[in-house]
C-alpha cells in the first residue's frame, strides 16, 4: 500500500463531461506508467465517498470519481428527479479529497440515441433489494460496466453498505472477464451508528432521531447469531424492533451469506453471514448491513 502524501504537481479539479476526454486523461497517465482508481458515486457526495477516494489514492497513482444521477437504476415513483445535485460541493469536496477528476458526463453521453444495452447480472441480484427494485440492479450493472469500459482502471472502489450491488459488481466483473480489481470500503457512519447516505437528507428531524434503531438491530441481530439463535427468530426479532422504533414498510430484515448472499437457517447459521435490512422511514427507504464474521 501507498504512503498518502500531497501531491506537489497538484492541478484544479478538471471536470471532465465526455468520453473521449476522460480516454484522453487516462492515456496521458497511462504513458506515464501510472495506475488508475475508479470510484463509481452518484454525487451528493458526502464522508462515505471520501472514505472510497482515500482508498482509490492508496491503490493508485490517479484517481477518478464519476458522478452521474444514472436514470435507469431508478424504478417508476422513484427518487430520480429528487434525488439531491449540488455538483458545485461535489466539485470542492473532491479537491480537497485530492482526486484527479470529476467525471460528470450527460445523459446523452451515457446513453447516446439508440441505446439498446442492459446488462442483467442472475443470482445475487435476486431477492433483498432485487425482489423491491425490479430493474435496479441491471442498470446498476449496465451503468458500472459502462463506468469500467470508459475509464478502464486498474481498481474500482464501492462501498459496503450497498453490499448486494457489491456483490453484483464483483459478479459482473468475474463473468465479463473485465480486467479491474473491485474493492469494498467500510460502511462510514454517524456519531449514532446511522449509515451515511445521500438519502440521509431526505429525513425529517424526528425520523433521523429513530433512524439509528436500523444499525441497533442488526448488531442486535448479529449479538444473538453469534450466541447460537435462529435465523428464522433473529429475522423476525430484527423486523420487530423496527416497526417498534417507527419505521413503516419493512422490505426485508435478512441474515444472508457473505460473499454469495446463499439464504442462511433456518436455525443457527453456519458460516460467516451478514444481515442486510431495507426500511422505510417516512418516504425514505434506508439500507443498512452487517458482517457476522465469525459465524461457524
Ligand atoms: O452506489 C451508487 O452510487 C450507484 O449505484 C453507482 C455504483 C454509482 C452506479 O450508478
Amino acid at each position: 500500500m501507498r504512503v498518502i502524501s500531497p501531491r506537489m504537481d497538484a492541478q484544479p479539479l478538471p471536470i471532465v463531461r465526455t468520453v473521449a476526454a476522460l480516454r484522453a486523461h487516462v492515456g496521458a497517465w497511462r504513458e506515464r506508467g501510472q495506475t488508475v482508481a475508479l470510484v463509481p458515486t452518484m454525487g451528493a457526495l458526502h464522508e462515505g465517498h471520501l472514505s472510497l477516494v482515500k482508498m482509490g489514492r492508496a491503490q493508485a497513482d490517479r484517481v477518478v470519481v464519476s458522478v452521474f444521477v444514472n436514470p435507469t437504476q431508478f424504478g417508476r415513483g422513484e427518487d430520480f428527479e429528487a434525488y439531491p445535485r449540488d455538483e458545485m460541493a461535489d466539485a470542492d469536496l473532491l479537491r480537497g479529497a485530492q482526486a484527479d477528476i470529476m467525471y460528470a458526463p450527460t445523459p446523452e453521453e451515457m446513453y447516446p440515441a439508440g441505446f439498446s444495452t442492459s446488462i442483467t447480472v442472475g443470482g445475487v441480484s435476486e431477492g433483498l433489494c432485487g425482489d423491491f427494485r425490479p430493474g435496479h440492479f441491471a442498470g446498476v450493472a449496465t451503468v458500472v460496466a459502462k463506468l469500467l469500459t470508459q475509464s478502464v482502471p486498474d481498481v474500482a472502489i464501492f462501498g459496503e453498505k450497498d453490499y448486494q450491488q457489491l456483490m453484483v459488481i464483483r459478479r459482473l466483473v468475474r463473468d465479463l472477464d473485465l480486467a479491474v480489481e473491485v474493492l469494498g470500503a467500510p460502511i462510514v457512519r454517524e456519531r449514532d451508528g446511522l449509515a451515511r447516505s445521500s438519502r440521509n437528507a431526505y429525513l425529517a428531524a424526528e425520523e433521523r432521531a429513530k433512524a439509528a434503531a436500523m444499525y441497533a438491530a442488526l448488531k442486535a441481530a448479529g449479538a444473538r447469531l453469534l450466541e447460537g439463535a435462529s435465523v428464522t427468530d433473529v429475522e423476525a426479532q430484527g423486523r420487530a424492533a423496527l416497526t417498534a422504533a417507527g419505521f413503516g414498510a419493512i422490505d426485508y430484515f435478512e441474515v444472508r451469506g457473505e460473499g454469495d448472499l446463499a439464504r442462511r437457517g433456518p436455525g443457527p447459521i453456519k458460516g460467516p453471514s451478514r444481515v442486510l435490512a431495507a426500511a422505510f422511514l417516512g418516504r425514505t427507504r434506508l439500507i443498512d448491513n452487517l458482517a457476522v464474521a465469525n459465524g461457524g
